[in-house]
């Protein structure tokens, strides 16, 4: 039995331990439409602006699935142009991964699809399209996916904040211009609306001595995101649905790069009736106030802090065998310059995207995929079953980069040379500037898989890759 298997196995043991029999194989039936629809910025009673839906909300509807359970996911496609869904994060059979050409066929509109898996991770994921990316994502195709712990963990509450970021005219309504070569060869579509699940957020109510879990997660195209919760000291305890040793962010603040997701700790350590920002400062000069959390004026829940752990249990991830591991480079070139100039990128593979204005303005090693996916696109490296990856990004040009690996989560190793604390694993690791990566993982999941950016607009324009696990 291969390690995957047996740990598989192994998970399986020990959820029917704990669950009756017939629950723990029932298969979970879930349905989603994709429609177009209208999402509500200010609430149940303000102006309407149209986008694309699941089930008809904005963020779709909140999955929450167990660990070790198989679930069976129709989704209907009732927009008038092909779509397809990602579970982001999920380590799932390639077939189920969502992207078009690559492990399926595309969900012509009328038709509809059936995804089938065992999620083995436990943690916070999410779920998007990946047909057409950029358009749907910034439509508002994106919802939250929570795959539960086999024992729940000691919380308060457990809240999940889908942070979007819109780009919208001044009748409140999408902007058009998806792909134009500004928006693709600098940062991204960097919207001017952010919303927490679907609207602008009102303060968020508190209590005093009160323990939260908030799973954040960033759907944005594009806007980058540094979070910091005044007068709070937040505590990290997973990573793109991934546990780690639980940790305070350096400088307190939590870097959300799109795509990513980060589960914290929060002890409600404020006095009764205090407010406290929670401000996004990411880009230099443009600070916000995301929210407040707003106590309520009640004597304090709970009059010391919890004591109960704060780890979570780790998730069943096969170790990287570093001393035999296969070594890839991974380099990413193109993007605007200093003085306007693009970087000339290398080979272009020739799948023009219809619909983006430019082409190519990004490439991994000398070669730019461009769009969501495509049938027959060749893959960059092959890595036989089994065998460790020793992977090592390297980011030569001048722009941010969120990249994401599917079916596998990677171990990051170190950045810049120096190592990263705290046994984190990610399924999207930002790149500053420059910025050199080195992680490894197992590929012990069979398949065409796709490694990209996730700023939606250099993915389309080129800044995406294909690797074979056999
Ligand atoms: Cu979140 Cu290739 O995807
Ligand atoms: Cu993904
Ligand atoms: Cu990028």
């Amino acid at each position: 039995m291969s390690r995957r298997g047996f740990l598989a196995a192994l998970a399986g043991a020990a959820m029917s331990a704990s669950l009756p029999p017939a629950r723990a194989s029932a298969v979970d039936e879930r349905r989603i439409k994709v429609a177009p629809g209208e999402a509500r910025f200010s609430g149940e009673d303000g102006p309407p602006t149209a986008a694309w839906t699941y089930n008809g909300t904005i963020p779709g509807p909140a999955l929450r699935l167990r660990q070790g359970q198989p679930v069976r996911i129709t989704v209907e496609n009732g927009l008038n142009e092909d779509t397809t869904v990602h579970w982001h994060g999920i380590r799932l059979p390639n077939a189920m991964d969502g992207v078009p050409g690559l492990t399926q066929p595309p969900i012509k509109p009328g038709e509809s699809f059936v995804y089938e898996f065992t999620p083995p991770d436990a943690g916070t994921f999410w779920y998007h399209p990946h047909a057409d990316s950029l358009v749907q994502l910034g439509r508002g195709l994106a919802g939250p996916l929570i795959v539960e712990e086999a024992e729940p963990a000691a919380f308060d509450r457990d809240l999940f904040w889908l942070l979007q970021d819109w780009r919208l005219t001044k009748d409140g309504q999408i902007a058009g211009g998806f792909g134009n070569m500004m928006d693709a060869s600098m940062s991204g579509r960097v919207g001017n609306l952010v919303t927490i699940n679907g609207t602008v957020p009102a303060d968020l109510g508190v209590r005093a001595g009160e323990r939260l879990r908030l799973r954040l997660a960033n759907a944005s195209l594009a806007r980058m995101m540094a979070l910091r919760f005044d007068g709070h000291r937040p505590v990290v305890l997973a990573i793109d649905g991934q546990p780690c040793d639980p940790h305070e962010p350096e400088d307190g603040r939590l870097v959300l790069a799109p795509a990513m997701r980060i589960d914290i700790v929060l002890d409600m350590r404020g006095d009764p009736g205090s407010r406290h920002a929670v401000i996004d400062d990411f880009y230099d000069g443009l600070a916000y106030t995301l929210t407040n959390l707003a106590y309520d004026k009640a004597f304090p829940f709970r009059s010391h802090p919890l004591d109960a752990p704060l780890a979570l249990p780790r998730n069943p991830l096969p170790e990287p065998a570093l001393a035999n591991a296969m070594r890839q480079v991974i380099v990413l070139q193109g993007g605007m310059m200093g003085g306007g100039k693009l970087a000339s990128v290398g080979g272009m593979m020739g799948m023009g995207m219809p619909g983006m204005n430019g082409g190519a303005a990004w490439a991994i090693n000398g070669m730019s995929m461009t769009g969501d996916g495509h049938a027959g696109m060749a893959p960059q490296f092959t890595l036989e079953r089994g065998a460790t990856c020793h992977l090592t990004i390297r980011n030569e040009t001048a722009w941010w980069h969120p990249m994401h690996i599917h079916g596998f989560s990677l171990s990051v190793l170190s950045r810049n040379g120096a190592t990263v604390p705290h046994r984190q694993w990610q399924d999207t690791v930002l790149l500053a500037p420059k910025d050199v990566i080195e992680c490894a993982f197992v590929a012990d999941n069979p398949g065409n898989w796709m490694l990209h950016c996730h700023v939606a607009d250099h993915q389309m324009a080129g800044l995406m890759t294909v690797f074979r696990a056999t």
